[in-house]
Parts: structure tokens; C-alpha cells; sequence
């Protein structure tokens, strides 16, 4: 659910609340004023109860939107915070041409408020380049690629595994080169991706849009692993 689909179900929800008060409040003005007549042939017992009864609706009500602005109040500040920046939102991640040299020991950097890994690109850019999703992440001008972390079979977090420098998948095994491609297990395609510019010399990653990774046998990076897999087999 996005922030602004959060937003419009919490104010018709508050909206909602105060329908039962609206209907009370419409049936005291139909049914008019009290004339002086009716309140002397009233009991004083009644009299009491219509008063306490006033008194408890008001104080129901003003609780009520004690409650209601209070939880708008979070909400808003809930919100806030999301709808600047983090997951659903473009993130700058830092300068380029630190980021470049930092990832050259082909370590992904993890980046917990955007959910992925970035790393540098290590195929052909021209390869890049024919390859649809890796045009719609930019991979061939950038240079970088942004991985999100969730396994595209059934919705885990993918960790890097570090002697093979591949990403492998403990709950069923599927497994991934640096560069996101599909290399083994039950995952249907290779890792999906967010849009990768480089703006001021600064990396922003628009993770609004997933793009659906590249189909299985796209391999245009070392199809090997290094060393050792974290995770054996493929269930
Ligand atoms: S969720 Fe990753 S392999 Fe099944």
C-alpha cells in the first residue's frame, strides 16, 4: 500500500466516525425545539435523564475527536518521513566516483532504506544496452546497477554470499551473480532492479518502479562463482 493510498483510508475511516453523530445531531434539529409547555409536564426524573444523556454524548464526541486528531497527528508524522525519502521514493545514495571505487572489490553495498544492493555493472555496456530491463534501469549509461533484495521466486531477502560473490537465496536456493543475474533454483528470472542516474555527480536511485529483472539466460557478466556457495541445492 503507498503512503497516499494509507492516507485516503485513514481519512474516510475518520470520516465514517462521525457519521453516527451527524444522524444524531440531524434528528434533534427535525425534531425542533422543546416548548415551555412540554418541559413542565415533564417529570424531573426525565428531565435529569435527557440532560445526562447530552452530557454524555457531548463527552463522547469530544473524546472522539481528541482520539481522531491525535491519530491523524501520527499518521501525518508516520508519513512524513516516507513520503520525503526512503523506500518508495528516489534516494541519493552518494558521490559517484567514491561509490565506484568503493564497490571495485565487487562487495555490493547495501542500502537498507531503498531495500538493495548496489553494484557496479561488470558486462559490456553495449550488452546493456539491448537488454530491455537493463535500458529501464539505466544500466547502460549509469554504470551501476540498484538489486532489490526480495527473491523474485517467492518474496525472501537474498544475502550476498561472499565466497562465491553471488546472491543465494536460503529458502529455496536460487541463486544470482553480482550483477542480479539468474544462475540457479526455482527463481523464474534474474533479480529486479530500480533505476539507476547519476545527477551532480550524485547516484539517485528511483525506487517508485520495480523493474522486472532479465529473463533466465541472460548472462552478460562472469557466470562463475569465486568460491564456495552459502546455500546448497535449489528446493
Ligand atoms: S524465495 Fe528465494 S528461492 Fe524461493
Amino acid at each position: 500500500m503507498t503512503p497516499i493510498q494509507f492516507a485516503i483510508i485513514i481519512g474516510l475511516a475518520s470520516l465514517l466516525a462521525w457519521v453516527p453523530f451527524a444522524l444524531i445531531g440531524a434528528r434533534a434539529r427535525k425534531a425542533g425545539p422543546v416548548s415551555p409547555n412540554q418541559l413542565e409536564v415533564q417529570p424531573v426524573s426525565d428531565v435529569t435523564d435527557v440532560g445526562r444523556r447530552k452530557f454524555l454524548l457531548r463527552g463522547v464526541g469530544a473524546a472522539s475527536l481528541a482520539f481522531l486528531g491525535q491519530f491523524a497527528l501520527a499518521s501525518i508524522d508516520f508519513l512524513y518521513p516516507r513520503l520525503r525519502e526512503g523506500f518508495g521514493s528516489k534516494i541519493t545514495v552518494g558521490g559517484a566516483d567514491e561509490t565506484r571505487a568503493e564497490l571495485a572489490n565487487r562487495e555490493p553495498k547495501f542500502i537498507p532504506d531503498g531495500r538493495f544492493y548496489l553494484t557496479l555493472y561488470e558486462g559490456d555496456p553495449a550488452d546493456a544496452a539491448d537488454i530491455p530491463a537493463y535500458k529501464s534501469a539505466n544500466v547502460d549509461v549509469s554504470g551501476f546497477m540498484a538489486l532489490y533484495r526480495k527473491c523474485v521466486h517467492l518474496g525472501c531477502s537474498v544475502p550476498w554470499c561472499p565466497p562465491a560473490k553471488w546472491f543465494e537465496c536460503p529458502c529455496h536456493g536460487s541463486k544470482y551473480s553480482i550483477n542480479g543475474e539468474y544462475r540457479d533454483g526455482p527463481a523464474p528470472r534474474s533479480l529486479d532492479q530500480f533505476r539507476v542516474e547519476v545527477v551532480d555527480g550524485q547516484i539517485v536511485v528511483d525506487t517508485a518502479t520495480i523493474i522486472a529483472g532479465a529473463p533466465r539466460g541472460t548472462s552478460t557478466t562472469q557466470p562463475q562463482p569465486e568460491g564456495a556457495h552459502c546455500v546448497t541445492g535449489a528446493g
